[in-house]
């Protein structure tokens, strides 16, 4: 049985009994409820009175005792002193510890501690519902890309075969037929190079490694500003000495928040700004837009992974994301732990 620390005064519990002097269950934060043998309340600490008033009439009875007399059981016929167990009332978590003990005077007590791990419960399933969630998003991100080379690639290359087929079989036609069948294969070819091409870049943009950091975003901005026709200024940097887990989740970070501000924001600017400080690199996209309104990405269910998923990649290179919103516009800043060197 665990003791509080709280420090106790000599002399106030002297009319206490024994088995309560042992461990002080008044000082108690969690509720700490004694039961004897038929199931009857025996004894409430104050914390177990304030949060359940019910449970002194109504005993085993009582929601949060449920099932309580059958672990009573188990532990008493398997010699054992204590059990713990999981208990859901009035919208809380309680990690109940049941613990058993038949004292030398043949009187048996139960004693129940109650510890309320509600916030650790709903921490714990938040966690696991983003995690279940990044995973449905590779999924579609496989899917997508499953769904892409088979349309784009599987479907070009099916039709560059017919193409030669023809040819071959056409081989001794007119010159002027075998020379525009060829042109139209060649085209379908660079056609698929470049689907592929953009494939391949979304998946890692090949300029990371060619160029380094600073100019894929730069090269990023100008291609994503001509394609929305959304003004963006970049104010880069030449940084060295990051890692490629790095450099990709500064990118990532530049291509979602660019995104939201194309599809969220109604911005007429933009600016990113990658800028690093003696023990840190940051990148700052800003816009003029209409702001986010209040918790981003959890006001519908299903919506907004793309801030969650940011924040977590930056999150687990030890790093952090801050976000600021006003009617004037939005700041999504991606920090990242990088020490400079000379
Ligand atoms: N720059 C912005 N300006 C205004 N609102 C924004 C901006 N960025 C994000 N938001 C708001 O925050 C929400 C969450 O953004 P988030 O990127 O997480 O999700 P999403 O863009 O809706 O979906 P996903 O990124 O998963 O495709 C958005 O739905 C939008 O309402
Ligand atoms: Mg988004």
């Amino acid at each position: 049985m665990t003791q509080p620390d709280n420090e106790v005064k000599p002399g106030s519990f002297a009319n206490a009994d024994p088995a309560h002097l042992a461990t002080f269950p008044e000082l108690n934060p969690n509720a700490v409820i004694e039961l004897d043998m038929n199931g009857r309340v025996a004894y409430l600490n104050p914390e177990a009175q304030n949060r359940f008033p019910l449970l002194l009439a109504e005993g085993v009875d009582h929601p949060l005792m449920e099932g309580i007399m059958t672990t009573v059981e188990m532990l008493r016929s398997e010699g054992r002193e204590s059990a713990s167990r999981e208990v859901e009332f009035a919208n809380a978590i309680f990690e109940q510890k049941v613990c058993y003990a038949a004292l030398p005077d043949e009187t048996e007590i139960v004693r129940v501690y109650n510890h309320d791990v509600t916030a650790n419960r709903r921490a714990e399933r938040a966690l696991h519902e983003l995690a279940r969630r990044v995973v449905d998003a590779q999924e579609e991100e496989r899917r997508r890309i499953s769904r892409e080379l088979h349309d784009e690639a599987g479907q070009a290359l099916a039709a560059l075969k017919i193409s030669l087929n023809l040819l071959r079989n056409d081989a001794d036609d007119n010159p002027e037929i075998v020379r525009a069948n060829l042109t139209d294969a060649i085209n379908l070819v660079d056609v698929t190079r470049e689907r592929i091409r953009m494939l391949a870049h979304d998946l890692r943009p090949p300029a990371l490694d060619a160029l380094g950091l600073n100019d894929t975003l730069e090269d990023f901005c100008m291609t994503f500003a001509s394609r929305t026709r959304l003004p963006i200024e970049y104010r880069g940097a030449e940084i060295s000495g990051l890692d490629d887990a790095q450099e990709i989740c500064l990118y990532r970070l530049v291509q979602e928040a660019l995104t939201n501000v194309a599809v969220h924001a109604n911005a007429t600017q933009a600016t990113v700004d990658l800028v690093r400080s003696e023990s840190e690199v940051a990148v700052r996209v800003a816009d003029n837009g209409i702001g986010i309104g209040p918790e981003p990405g959890i006001r519908k269910t299903g919506e907004g992974i793309g801030l969650m998923g940011i924040r977590e990649r930056l999150e687990m290179l030890g790093g952090r994301l801050e976000l600021t919103s006003s009617e004037q516009g939005t700041t999504l800043t991606g920090v990242l732990p990088s020490e400079s060197r000379p």
